[in-house]
């Protein structure tokens, strides 16, 4: 079996991908040290998959600590890197705190990469790199407009560095621009959880629904909408993740045309504010608590994506709807209320 190191492997996106990776034939290893995670999260991995994934809790900025990971498995095939703080308001207030982790820690994986001789490198995007587009749904040759933000802007200079590292020859690279992923693996083992007060939409809308949080405020109901709330592309976090071995997959059959391919991953839907929470209200069944506030600086007034690149040359087919992402992040809510020591959160300060 081929090895791959997922880095922010006990992260959100990241275990949802380690358990694909797995399904898919992979062996895998993961680096996180759980400042935005918790590792007992891959024991919801091994109940999906039967597997026990090894975690190396090192800081990816520790360019020493990243080099002995390598040398305790030279046989890494690829690498797929999330590790990333991702928090737009928490970027706006601190941007040093994003270039340094984002920047330092793409630098360290990216020259240990070449140090090793790793082929397949797989790096985690955003759609945020397209700003405010100026038509929709976007394209992968859309221009990019400045980033909103300074963690938009960690995304714009991370898929200029690996673009830049890969003309070197050796390494082979994906650049993979999430739109919203939302919603929780269909077993229930294992979903979002985010730490502290959640800034994204459906973890604040379940969080209110269980009783967490007291009302969901929608950020602004005066934007050129449906129905004056933003509209995003919200795609399923198990399409997402199988997204990512359909990557590993084409890098590592060399179907990749160019060192360096980019690939839009969202649903090629858009919602509104509005439309998610009707959506909620309708798979829950709960009444949700909201109510309309001012617009959120960095918000962008609406995007979603044009797919037909993903679809056509990975092969990926979007398997879950809207109705399955409202669902399954309820049921994951549900979990995480019945089940207090659930990867024992209150250790890692995980609400
Ligand atoms: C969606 C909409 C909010 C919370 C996210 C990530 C970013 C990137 C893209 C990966 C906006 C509104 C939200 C609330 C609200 N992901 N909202 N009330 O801003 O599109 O960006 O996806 O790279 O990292 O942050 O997602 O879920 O924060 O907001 O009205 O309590 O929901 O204003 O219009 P966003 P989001």
């Amino acid at each position: 079996m081929k090895k791959i190191l997922v880095t922010g492997g006990c992260g959100y996106i990241g275990s949802h991908t380690i358990a694909d990776l797995i399904e898919n034939g992979y062996a895998v290893i993961s680096i996180d040290n759980n400042s935005r995670s918790h590792a007992g999260i891959l024991d919801g991995v091994k109940k999906i998959t039967g597997q026990r994934v090894k975690n190396y809790p090192i800081d990816l900025c520790n360019y020493a600590d990243t080099y002995a990971v390598f040398q305790e498995n030279t046989d890494i095939a690829g690498i797929i890197h999330f590790a990333a703080y991702k928090a737009v308001g928490e970027s706006v207030a601190n941007p040093l705190l994003y270039f340094e982790n984002n920047i330092v820690s793409l630098v360290n994986i990216l020259k240990c990469a070449k140090a090793f001789g790793v082929a397949h490198f797989v790096f985690s995007s955003s759609c945020t790199v397209y700003g405010n587009p100026a038509h929709i749904p976007v394209t992968e040759t859309t221009p990019l407009q400045p980033a909103a933000s300074p963690y938009g802007s960690t995304k714009q200079m991370g898929e200029r560095m690996v673009d830049e590292t890969v003309k070197g020859g050796g390494l082979q690279a994906i650049l993979l621009r999430y739109f919203n992923p939302v919603g929780a693996h269909p077993s229930n083992e294992i979903g979002e959880m985010p730490v502290g007060k959640p800034a994204n939409l459906v973890p604040a809308i379940t969080q209110t629904a269980i009783g967490k949080l007291g009302t969901l405020e929608v950020h602004g109901n005066d934007y050129a909408t449906r129905d004056g709330s933003c509209l995003r592309d919200y795609i399923h976090v198990c399409d997402i993740a199988h997204a990512h071995t359909l990557s590993l997959n084409y890098l590592m059959a060399q179907k990749n045309q160019y060192a360096c391919e980019v690939f839009n991953l969202g649903s090629g839907n858009g919602y509104t504010v509005l439309e998610v929470i009707a959506a909620f209200e309708k798979e829950s069944g709960a009444s949700l608590n909201y109510r309309t506030g001012p617009r959120r600086a960095g918000d962008v007034e609406a995007i979603y994506a044009n797919n037909d690149k993903a679809v056509q040359a990975l092969g990926w087919t979007i398997r879950y709807g809207l109705s399955d992402m409202m669902r399954t992040a309820w049921q994951w809510e549900c979990r995480l209320k019945t089940d207090e020591n659930l990867f024992n959160r209150q250790d890692a300060g995980l609400n």
